[in-house]
């Protein structure tokens, strides 16, 4: 690749990033779960398929303490114990709860 298609390539990422930053929360949530989740759950169809709507509803009740539970124990345990897990659970119970395996829906990408 030569430098000037890594730079082209590198703004088109940017702008696309841009773009993704200024929509709904369910898109948010997609990026996130991307980010953290993907590496052990697999893509987000696949993820957000682990459970019904309801199920993700009781997951993430009471400041996400099911979903919590359980990664105890497991590599990711730091991670839902923190400050970005806090902050993302909103989104990411959006996203995941939108593409419940009941919902009907599907995730365009990811
Ligand atoms: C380091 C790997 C890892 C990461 C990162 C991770 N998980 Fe998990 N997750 C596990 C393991 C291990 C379990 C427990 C065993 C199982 O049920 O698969 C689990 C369990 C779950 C369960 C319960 C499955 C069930 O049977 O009820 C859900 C839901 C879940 N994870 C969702 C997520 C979401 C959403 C994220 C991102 C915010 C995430 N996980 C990030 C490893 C991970």
């Amino acid at each position: 690749m030569t430098k000037s298609t890594s730079l082209l390539l590198a703004t088109v990422v940017a702008f696309g990033m841009m773009a993704t930053t200024a929509s709904a929360d369910i898109k948010k949530g997609q990026k996130a779960y991307l980010k953290t989740c993907k590496n052990c759950h697999g893509n987000g169809t696949k993820g957000a398929s682990m459970h019904t709507q309801a199920e993700w509803e009781a997951l993430f009740a009471n400041d996400a303490e099911s979903i919590i539970a359980k990664h105890a124990g497991t590599k990711a345990e730091g991670f839902f114990g923190g400050a970005t897990f806090k902050n993302t659970a909103q989104d990411l119970r959006d996203f995941l709860f939108e593409y419940g395996n009941d919902s009907g829906n599907a995730p365009s990408c990811g």
